[in-house]
C-alpha cells in the first residue's frame, strides 16, 4: 500500500468537491472573512491505489503560503503529515517565508497535530466564526468535544530558505 502525493487536476474536481462538502458543509471556505472557492484553488491529493485519501488546498500571497484545507480520510496512517511535508517543500521552492493556517477553537486535535509539527500560535480572532456564519450558515454551532465554535486561531511555521537562497543572501 503506497501513499503518493500529487497535484489535484480538473479531473479530480468532482471527488474533491464531494469530500470538501462532506467535511465542511459546502465548497467554499471562509477564512478571516475572505471567501475562497475550492474549485479555484491550488491543491494536493494523497492517493493510495488510485483512491483519494487526503486533500490539501492552499494559496500563496506576499511570501506566505496559507493552507486552506487539510483533511485525511484515513487518520493515523501518516497521510496528513505527508501532505504537510509536501506543502512545506512547495512553499520553500516558492520562496515563502512562512506557512500559515486558520483553525477553529474547537479543533483541539488539529491544534495538537500542527504544534507537534513546528507550528506556533500566531493570532486569535475572537468571535470571527460567529461573523463568518453570516456568509456561510452551514458552519455548525457546536464542534468537536461539544465545544461551541466561535473563534479563529492562526498558526504559523517559518520556512527555511533553500540552500541557493542562503548562498545569495550570504554573498550579497
Ligand atoms: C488533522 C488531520 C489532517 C491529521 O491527519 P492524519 O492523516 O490523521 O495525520 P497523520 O496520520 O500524519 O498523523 C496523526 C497521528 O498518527 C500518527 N501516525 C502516523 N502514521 C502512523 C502509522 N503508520 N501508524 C501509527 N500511527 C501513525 C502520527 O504520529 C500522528 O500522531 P502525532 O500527531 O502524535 O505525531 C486529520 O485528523 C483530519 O483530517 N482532521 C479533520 C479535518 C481537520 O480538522 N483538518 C484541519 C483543519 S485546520
Amino acid at each position: 500500500m503506497s501513499l503518493m502525493i500529487k497535484i489535484i487536476r480538473d479531473s479530480d474536481l468532482d471527488t474533491v468537491l464531494e469530500i470538501v462538502t462532506r467535511l465542511w458543509g459546502d465548497a467554499i471556505m471562509v477564512v478571516h472573512g475572505d471567501v475562497f472557492h475550492i474549485a479555484d484553488l491550488l491543491g494536493l491529493k494523497a492517493v493510495i491505489e488510485d483512491q483519494i485519501v487526503g486533500i490539501l488546498h492552499y494559496h500563496i500571497r506576499d511570501r506566505e503560503c496559507e493552507i486552506l484545507t487539510l483533511a485525511s480520510l484515513i487518520e493515523g496512517q501518516g497521510i496528513g503529515s505527508a501532505l504537510l511535508r509536501e506543502i512545506e517543500t512547495i512553499a520553500q521552492t516558492a520562496s515563502c517565508e512562512k506557512l500559515s493556517l486558520i483553525t477553529t477553537n474547537d479543533n483541539l486535535h488539529a491544534l495538537g497535530f500542527y504544534q507537534r509539527r513546528g507550528f506556533h500560535l500566531a493570532a486569535l480572532y475572537p468571535g470571527q466564526v460567529t461573523r463568518t456564519r453570516e456568509i456561510k450558515p452551514s458552519i455548525p454551532l457546536v464542534g468537536d468535544h461539544n465545544i461551541p465554535i466561535r473563534d479563529e486561531l492562526k498558526l504559523e511555521k517559518s520556512i527555511q530558505p533553500t540552500i541557493s537562497e542562503q548562498i545569495i543572501e550570504t554573498s550579497a
